[in-house]
């Protein structure tokens, strides 16, 4: 059964279904973000405590949502952020490697980049069925290799890798740490990091988590964050109160992952919101939502007019809640973009496709609306 989404999302004239760019905030999580704005007005209203229960409630909200201990949460402001945090905290020198995947979004890649300086290589593994491949990966592996990087659903292909192969891939080479870009799949789907079986996962929080712009958390395994080889010393992270200088200066070492919070980690604007979204996504039940977006998925899939080509999967563990589309001729995208917003549906552009990325908050009306407009 397909969810009414209004009560938790809001009623709305248009039909968004571009959550591969930007994910709705639900109406729980708009009021979070309207007492932070009212809050903010007359600061009165901020309690001290604050500084520390915005932060401890969304530690412990994104641990249940990755079936992680909350300790093992790092707070972010982006997917790059945790994907920054590894390429610097990681111990590479001059002749290691990091394997990354040709297509991978933008965000995947150029956090590795400043390590060339350092003699590191790094090497793109082609992924040309759209995600990269146990096979391929098999392959491209040395005995350099220090890091493997990816994409869990591919921005630009809507395929999704087969995390817990590729993971077997690295585990059977030998001591290779297995970092993974969710910001496509998390909040789409059930995630389980112990499942998956990887070392880090880095996602932002304003996709398929639906949270506010400026929000990401990386999880990172236990033995993964005391091996990092950074530290920082950020006062609010280190002291348990705000009244009073500490007796003395010390880094602390008992903070574990959130001794690499983002700065500003009591993000009053932003994090009270995102937990709130997070947690509605959590009571609806994530085995839920996954239905719920793979029925809007089907709906599209199977509704396909003539004179489009699906690009992305048509079924099995490779589909994802990214629908690539594309027109044949004498139809073009971008007719076919103008045709969607007359008809009230918002949807994206990648490569030369139609991209179409429903969620939670769409119904099977939001899908009637997009096939309609497409047909013509
Ligand atoms: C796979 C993937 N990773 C990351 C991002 C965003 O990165 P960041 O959160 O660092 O802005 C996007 C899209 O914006 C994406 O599609």
């Amino acid at each position: 059964m397909v969810l009414s989404s209004s009560e938790v999302f809001g009623a709305f004239d248009r039909a968004w279904v571009n959550t591969a760019h930007q994910g709705p905030l639900p109406r729980a999580a708009a009021e979070a973000a309207r007492a932070s704005v009212e809050d903010k007005l007359d600061p009165r209203r901020i309690p001290e405590e604050a500084f520390f229960e915005v932060p401890r409630m969304l530690r412990g909200t994104l641990g249940r949502l990755v079936g992680a201990d909350p300790a093992e949460i790092v707070l972010g402001n982006s997917t790059t952020y945790g994907l920054d945090l590894l390429a610097h905290g990681l111990h590479l020198r001059d002749g290691d490697e990091v394997l990354l995947v040709e297509g991978d979004f933008p965000a995947s890649i150029y956090p590795w980049l400043p390590l060339q300086r350092r003699g590191v290589s790094l090497r793109r593994v082609p992924a040309a069925s759209g995600a990269l491949q146990p096979e391929d990966l098999q392959a491209a592996l040395t005995d350099r290799t220090r890091v493997v990087c990816t994409s869990w659903v591919f921005s630009f292909t809507g395929h999704t890798a087969d995390v817990p192969a590729l993971v077997d891939v690295c585990r059977d080479h030998g001591d290779i740490t297995f970092v993974l870009n969710g910001s496509q799949a998390v909040g789409a789907r059930p995630t389980d990091v112990h499942e998956l079986g990887i070392d880090a996962l880095v996602s932002c929080g304003f996709k398929w988590l639906c949270g506010p712009y400026a929000t990401g958390f990386a999880w990172l395994r236990p033995e993964l964050t005391q091996s990092l080889d950074y530290e920082q010393g950020y006062w609010l992270a280190q002291v348990d109160e705000i009244a009073n200088p500490p007796a003395q200066y010390e880094l602390r070492d008992d903070l574990r992952a959130a001794a690499y919070d983002v700065f500003c980690t009591a993000n009053l604007s932003t994090y009270p919101a995102w937990e709130r979204a997070v947690a509605v996504l959590l009571d609806i039940g994530l085995d839920q939502v996954q239905r719920h977006d793979q029925l809007l998925v089907d709906q599209l899939i199977e509704g396909l007019p003539t004179g489009w080509r699906l690009r992305s999967p048509a079924s099995g563990p490779e589909r994802s809640t990214l629908v690539f589309v594309e027109p044949e001729h004498p139809d073009t995208v971008d007719r076919a973009l103008v045709r969607l917003d007359t008809a009230g549906v918002d949807a994206g552009e990648r490569t030369g496709m139609v991209r179409l990325s429903p969620h939670i908050h769409n119904i099977t009306e939001d899908m009637d609306r997009t096939l309609a407009a497409l047909a013509r």
